[in-house]
Parts: C-alpha cells; sequence; structure tokens
C-alpha cells in the first residue's frame, strides 16, 4: 500500500492531481472529466516531471476513449490516434510521455483486435493500463530508492535540482526517491534544494515535500551551488532526468548541465536518477534530444510580479543535456549504471525486452 504523497490518480472516470501550480501556498487537487483538460494541465505545468506527465497522458487517454461512442473499429482507431497525438504535442522533451503513449496504444491495438467489437470493453482495457502505470510508477520509484541508497552514506550533503520527487512522479520520487529511502534506513542526510529558476520548482516544490517529511533541507538560489561546491559542503549531486540518450547523455531541468560541471571539477559524485521509462534507445545521443522552449513570461514575470521590463528579448528552454562523461552513474529500477553507458543500457533492454 501507498501511503505518502499521490500526485495523481483515477476515480469515478475524472483523473484526479495535486494542483502544482498552486504550490506551495494552497494545497488543492485539479478534477479533469475531459481529456483536454488532461492536457492543459500538462502544458500549463498543474502536472509536471516526466514520469508524472507519462502517468497523465495515460490517464488522460484512457479518458479520451471513454467519451467515444463509436460506430466501427475503424471510427474507433480514427478518433483514438487523433487524441494519443494531441498528447504528444503537449510536451516535447520528456520521454516518459510518449513510452505512456505508446503502451496505450498497444493496448488498445490488442483491445481492439478481439474477436467482438465491445466498445466498453476496449475502454475499460485502457482505463486499467493507465492505472497500471500510474502503480507500476511507485513501486519503480521504490525499487530506484531502494537501489540508490546503497551509494548514500550517513552524514552526506545533497545537491538537488528541480523538483524529482513524488510530485514530478505518481509517487516517491526518483533523485528524492533515493533520498526517502536512503533516510528510511536511518542516514542523516542534509539535503540543499535548488530553488531552480524560472519556475521554482525546486523552492515550490521540493522544499514542500521535504518539510512534509521533515527531511533537514536548506533552499539555495541556483548560482550559489559552486560556492557549496568549493567549500566543500556538497558531498553528492543527484537530479532526475526526462530523457536519457542510448549513450547515457540525459537531458534535465536547465541549470542541471552547470551542476554536472561543477560537480566534475569538484571532485563531487553526480547521479542521475530515472526509470527505464525516460530512457530513449532510438536516440544515440543528446544532441538529438528535443529541448522544449518556453513562454518568456516564466522568466519576466513572477505570480503577476514584473521582474524585467516590457519587451525585453528572453530565451527559456526548459531542459539543457548532461554529456555521460559528468555523469557517476545512472540509477534505475534495474540498477546501478555506470560507464560504459551504451553497453551496460543495450544490456538492460536486452534482459528487459
Ligand atoms: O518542467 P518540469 O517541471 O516538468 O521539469 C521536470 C524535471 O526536469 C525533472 O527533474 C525530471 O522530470 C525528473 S522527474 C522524476
Amino acid at each position: 500500500m501507498h501511503t505518502g504523497i499521490r500526485t495523481i490518480y483515477w476515480e469515478n472516470n475524472t483523473v484526479v492531481m495535486i494542483d502544482q501550480k498552486a504550490l506551495p501556498g494552497e494545497e488543492k487537487l485539479l478534477s479533469c472529466r475531459h481529456y483536454t483538460e488532461v492536457i492543459t494541465a500538462i502544458k500549463d505545468l498543474t502536472i509536471r516531471g516526466a514520469p508524472a506527465i507519462g502517468v497523465a497522458a495515460a490517464m488522460g487517454i484512457a479518458l479520451g476513449a471513454l467519451s467515444l461512442s463509436p460506430a466501427s473499429p475503424e471510427a474507433f482507431k480514427k478518433s483514438f490516434s487523433e487524441i494519443c497525438e494531441q498528447f504528444a504535442g503537449s510536451r516535447p522533451t520528456a520521454r516518459n510521455l510518449f513510452w505512456a503513449i505508446e503502451r496505450m496504444q498497444r493496448c488498445f491495438q490488442s483491445a481492439l483486435s478481439a474477436k467482438r467489437f465491445v466498445p466498453g470493453e476496449i475502454q475499460q482495457a485502457l482505463i486499467g493500463e493507465a492505472t497500471r502505470i500510474c502503480e507500476e510508477d511507485i513501486a519503480v520509484n521504490r525499487k530506484i530508492g531502494f537501489n540508490g541508497s546503497s551509494l548514500i552514506r550517513d552524514g552526506d550533503t545533497i545537491l538537488t535540482h528541480c523538483n524529482a520527487g513524488a510530485l514530478a512522479t505518481a509517487g516517491y520520487g526518483t533523485a528524492l526517491g533515493v533520498i526517502r529511502a536512503a533516510v528510511a534506513e536511518g542516514n542523516n542526510i542534509h539535503v540543499f534544494v535548488d530553488e531552480t529558476r524560472p519556475v521554482l520548482q525546486g523552492a515550490r516544490l521540493t522544499a514542500w515535500e521535504l518539510l512534509k517529511e521533515n527531511i533537514p533541507h536548506t533552499l539555495i538560489t541556483d548560482n550559489m551551488a559552486g560556492f557549496l561546491m568549493k567549500q566543500g559542503r556538497i558531498s553528492k549531486v543527484i537530479v532526475g532526468a526526462d530523457r536519457i540518450a542510448a549513450n547515457g547523455d540525459a537531458a534535465n531541468k536547465i541549470g542541471t548541465y552547470s551542476l554536472a560541471v561543477l560537480a566534475g571539477e569538484h571532485g563531487i559524485p553526480f547521479y542521475v536518477a530515472a526509470p527505464l521509462s525516460t530512457i530513449d534507445m532510438t536516440i544515440r545521443s543528446g544532441d538529438e534530444i528535443p529541448i522544449e522552449e518556453r513562454n518568456g513570461a516564466e522568466i519576466t514575470v513572477i505570480r503577476g510580479a514584473r521582474m524585467a521590463p516590457e519587451g525585453v528579448a528572453v530565451y527559456n528552454p526548459a531542459f539543457d543535456v548532461t554529456p555521460h562523461r559528468y555523469i557517476t552513474a545512472i540509477i534505475t529500477e534495474a540498477g546501478i549504471i555506470t560507464s560504459p553507458f551504451q553497453e551496460r543500457l543495450e544490456e538492460i533492454f536486452r534482459a528487459t525486452s
């Protein structure tokens, strides 16, 4: 049974999610009854974080299928594909989004190829698959946490960036999952939380999660990390990922690359914690990962207050890519992967396919 933060769940043919835009000021839920509301929630960051986006898309697709009353298998297939395409266009970088859509498409195909055409049965199969994706995500995160906690030592001071916690997943988290597991095993850990401009996922969300669980932490601004490392105050860096290429290059929230370079300079281990569903073996290197560019207003306006003059030119890439040479290890549910990443990843995918 899962008792912690539930980021998203299916209830009475409704997708219910924590409204992350409202945090930390307000703790409220958003209930989506129509699939387009789920697409909007993904686009406007009501729900965010690669695995959580994947779960939201799976549930949103099930919701979309439920709204259809198709007269024929062909008509069902056409409308279902259109819904999937709309989800695929919601955000470009997180591999988990496309992974979840592909799983829903496979489920649809196999339900559709049953002898009788009963739309209600196909819809139920899709709801079942979406809720399975959600439950599996929590179990996978616990495994990542268990595997990763073997790298953590009592007294570690760990820097993390963005939010790779329960809120970025169906629950428990990836990078924060490792921290949660290490704390549960009795280690005294102090977490340094990068505020993570422009949208402040660290300050708003990671700090909220750590406070809830009484895990000791200190909030810093993104530009302070190098100073702390130089002072010897960071023993490890652990971050999540949005997409990992076959060679181990990892895309994560903008600012991650700078941290990895700084960690390398200071001889600090740099870990990426992510499920296998974040790994894209069709992409050879990080150069091929599509990087989302978001609205400049995320930089110029914070909660209605203008931070820069009207009309200023803004560039707002949401992610950057850390080359694998800066990554000490990738922590997955299948184990801890170290260099040579490409060979190790190929082995794991061969064994799991
Ligand atoms: O733009 P966001 O908030 O969706 O970006 C999220 C991140 O970059 C996370 O670090 C990543 O998705 C890993 S979450 C387990």
